[in-house]
């Protein structure tokens, strides 16, 4: 079961990268950003604080799944529910670092990423892929790219989403939650020592999908 481990911060690009290299060298995808947001959104269906501890029994009880969607996308489903666009809210995205940093959450959703590893190539995204969940993943990318670069990127996804957006406050939001998720105690995001580190601030996606196709079949 080769592993793609695809970590870093928001803006870099990752999701869109991490969807497009499966489908070019034919892997499965695994976002696991999605199953934190999918916990954070039964967390306030539940009426419970993000950063409380009864956080954990919420997740514990709730039943996320990933499957694959008809244009490549993720189908997030929570209790049955499909929640795939109210996981991408404002609301959610403000609490789920505080709902990641619960230790027990992240080994409840480790299992369940663990258990997507099958015999098929995986390509796997999030903030600690590499350090965590598969540190024996035979590639590992690291993607980086200035906060003003990843804010600008966030801030025109969203405008061609159809949600308001001002710069200034995603530039903020951008900071917060780099500030929140690689200063909290379980699983910080950092790069792994072993990984390849791609600096995204001036390459386009292809670009970027090319020097991770390269690695690719360097690799595996
Ligand atoms: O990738 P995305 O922006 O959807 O991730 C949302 C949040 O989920 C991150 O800001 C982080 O707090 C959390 N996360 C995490 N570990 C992962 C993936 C996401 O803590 N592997």
């Amino acid at each position: 079961m080769p592993v793609v481990a695809i970590d870093g911060p928001a803006g870099t690009g990752k999701s869109t990268v991490a969807r497009r290299l499966a489908d070019r060298v034919g892997a499965h995808y695994l976002d696991t950003g999605a199953m934190y947001r999918a916990a954070t959104l039964a967390v306030q269906r539940a009426g419970v604080a993000p950063d409380s501890d009864d956080v954990a029994p919420v997740v514990a009880a709730a039943e996320i799944r990933l499957a694959p969607g008809p244009d490549g996308a993720t189908v997030v489903t929570l209790n049955g529910d499909d929640v795939s666009a109210d996981i991408r809210t404002d609301a959610v995205t403000g609490d789920v670092s505080a709902v990641s940093a619960n230790a027990r959450v992240r080994e409840l959703l480790v299992e369940l990423q663990r258990a997507h590893a099958d015999s098929a190539l995986l390509v796997v995204e999030g903030r600690d892929i590499g350090t965590v969940v598969f540190p024996t993943a035979a590639l590992k990318v690291y993607l980086t790219a200035t906060p003003e670069a990843r804010a600008e990127r966030r801030h025109r996804q969203n405008i061609s989403a159809g949600r308001e957006s001002v710069l200034d406050e995603v530039l903020a939001s951008v900071n917060r939650r780099d500030h929140l998720d690689s200063t909290r105690e379980a699983s910080p995001l950092r790069a792994a020592d072993d990984a390849v580190l791609v600096d995204t601030s001036d390459m386009t996606l292809e670009q970027v999908l090319d020097r991770l196709t390269e690695l690719v079949s360097e690799r595996i």
